[in-house]
């Protein structure tokens, strides 16, 4: 969604606040802004819609210099994505600067309440009634931040929020709901920000703020206290990962670094918790629920996009390896359709960023009707990993491309090792089995990286199909998901209508559409669904679709039914989800870099969706 970023101390904090923005783009980048207080304590600003290296190059920078201030980078809710409505936003006499990431569901009828009171507003945001808002409370309380508590008791919504008050200039205040925020400490200043990619540069010491939390940092200290007034303590916790890894490396954009990544990224989300020699797997996170997971009578698994399509193929891979009924849902309609859920039921929540605010409220709900919750989760002590019951993260490392690949491929690692480690305790694997999977895990990054270096042969394929106007992707059972995923990662990055489905399915609507035109990527391993892949492709060839194949690198025959093949190594079902999606993620990444589009930042996307 939206990213905050604010900086107190004694340096100059311009300069800090842009690194930031430009850190925290990923996760909304229509505009941005900064707000500064100065020397002589006025809030100078600039802010503007476009990208924040653009911004960069249309403001003073001695204008803007003091060492306290805020700054924004925007994805648009409430109001077009324009240089008015681009954050910070103020109130109307300008003492009150905010930067805000999340929703205010009630700014209507407070928006009202002010204007009555003699407030006007000059942009479009919910934002603005906030700022407003805050400067009403403080003219009565001449006190910053019982303003802004009594200000946030008002609200209802969501908001990670950053405070300015020029006349209070040596402290910033900042509140969370809903929206992640947290506090970075360095010797005699202190970083704020939406996560720890604007952090990292400075310090690795981190404070998550929690929901109905706020904070007033000063230059040299900081309290926190809930929105009510009670004091907390908070541990400081470590950030985990190197600048480099939020870093291109050489790489042209985040997305193919994070293609390449994937054999280290795999090894990550695996590395300790298999044994190799017996095949029994371990996850520490999963331990106090153990009981729970093993007698569990369903398991129900939620997320969105990509994390969604993860899930599908944990649907395959729990009912096929451990014959538990599994089911998966669209974490945005879990709690709308009034779930059956039983205590005995365990809910797995997936999800990258663990700030989905659609997967929180699935977990809620979940955790409202009694079941265990566990999540699947990478970045570490977001919302969702602190919040479930237990969890496993899955190590992939910061993910800064929008279009999700490496979180995608060990969402599935993650999954396997949870099936492995049912299907062991209740014996629907035998020894020999789970030896046999766990000596095809241990070959996996080898074979990923295989696929990674053939990738130059997707260069020309991309050139062929870059100016299609719809692509089809089709898969079977566990490579149905696949065909989802792909279709997902080339429309959301390349713009290019795509759609997945089961193959089988293709005759009972979508081969209405296939002409010379349209080309269809088949999912087609030599396994169980092949003989009937085959005669799917046949189905489509007849009717002069363009044929692309993911097939297997010993699969001879399949050239006789191809226009194209992309080859893979051959892998049990289990993990040959995560070798197929390779090519797919360089497809899309191709065609998507042949047409020009911005990669990493498509448009009207932002990399984790923390509004409703
Ligand atoms: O952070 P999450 O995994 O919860 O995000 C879920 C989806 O928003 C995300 O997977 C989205 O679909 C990606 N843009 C897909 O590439």
């Amino acid at each position: 969604m939206c990213g905050i970023v604010g900086y107190i101390g004694r340096r100059n904090s311009l300069s800090i606040l842009m690194e930031g923005l430009k850190r925290l783009e990923y996760r909304g980048y229509d505009s941005a802004g900064v707000a500064v207080i100065n020397d002589s304590k006025d809030i100078n600003f600039f802010k503007k819609a476009g990208k924040v290296k653009e911004i960069e190059e249309h403001f003073d920078p001695d204008a803007l210099s003091g060492t306290t201030g805020i700054g924004h980078t925007r994805w648009a809710t409430h109001g077009a994505p324009n240089d008015t409505n681009a954050h910070p936003h103020f109130d109307m006499g300008k003492n009150i600067a905010i930067v805000h990431n999340g929703i205010i569901e009630n700014y209507k009828s407070l928006k009202r309440k002010l204007e009555s009171a003699g407030f006007s507003f000059s942009t479009e945001t919910d934002t603005e009634v906030l700022a407003n808002l805050i400067e009403f409370h403080f003219r009565n309380t001449n006190d910053f931040e019982k303003a802004v508590r009594i200000a946030l008791t008002d609200v209802e919504g969501t908001y990670g929020i950053a405070i300015l008050n020029k006349k209070e200039p040596d402290k910033i205040i900042i509140a969370r709901m809903g929206s992640p925020l947290m506090l970075g400490l360095g010797k005699d200043e202190t970083i704020i920000s939406s996560d720890a990619a604007a952090i990292i540069n400075h310090t690795k010491n981190v404070i998550y703020l929690e929901d109905g939390e706020m904070a007033v940092i000063k230059r040299d200290s900081f309290q926190i206290k809930t929105i009510s007034d009670e004091d907390i303590f908070r541990e400081v916790q470590k950030i985990e990962f190197d600048l480099t890894e939020i870093e291109k490396s050489g790489f042209e954009h985040f997305m193919l670094k994070e293609i390449c990544e994937q054999p280290d990224s795999i090894q990550n989300t695996y590395r300790g918790r298999i044994n190799f020699e017996t095949g029994v797997v371990k996850l520490g996170g999963l331990e106090n629920v153990s009981d729970k997971l093993f007698n569990a009578k369903r398991i129900i698994i939620t997320g969105c996009g990509t994390a969604w399509h993860a899930g599908l193929v944990g649907e395959y891979m729990l009912e096929h390896y451990c014959r538990i009924p599994a089911e998966v849902e669209y974490a945005s309609e879990f709690r709308y359709r009034n779930p059956i859920i039983n205590r005995d039921d365990v809910v797995i929540l997936i999800s990258q960023s663990g700030e989905t605010a659609d997967t929180r409220a699935a977990m809620k709900e979940a955790q409202r009707l009694g079941a265990t919750t566990i999540g699947i989760v990478n970045v570490v002590g977001s919302t969702i990993a602190r919040e479930v019951d237990a969890g496993t993260y899955i190590h992939a490392g910061p993910e800064i491309g929008v279009a999700s690949t490496k979180a995608f491929t060990s969402q599935l690692m993650s999954l396997a090792l949870i099936t492995l480690m049912i299907a062991n305790n209740k014996g629907t694997l035998s020894e020999k089995q789970l030896i046999e999977i766990a000596s095809e895990v241990k070959v996996l990054p080898e074979k990923m990286k295989h696929i990674i270096d053939k990738r130059n042969d997707y260069k020309f394929i991309a050139e062929e199909f870059k100016d299609a106007k719809n692509f089809l992707y089709l898969g079977r059972g566990f490579n149905f998901p696949v065909a989802l995923e792909g279709a997902l990662k080339l429309k959301e990055i390349s713009y290019i209508h795509a759609e997945g489905y089961p193959a089988a399915e293709m005759k009972h609507g979508p081969i209405a559409l296939i002409d010379e035109n349209m080309p269809v990527v088949f999912i087609a391993p030599k396994d169980s669904t092949y003989d009937k892949i085959i005669s799917n492709i046949e189905e489509i060839k007849a009717r002069k679709g363009k044929i692309i194949t993911i097939a297997n690198e010993d699969d001879m025959e399949i050239s006789n039914y191809s226009d194209y093949v992309l080859r893979v190594p051959a892998s049990v079902p289990l993990f040959a989800p995560i070798l197929n999606s390779i090519p797919l993620q360089f497809l899309s990444y191709y065609i998507a870099a042949a047409r020009n589009c911005n990669v990493d930042q498509p448009r009207n996307l932002a990399k984790s969706v923390t509004v409703e």
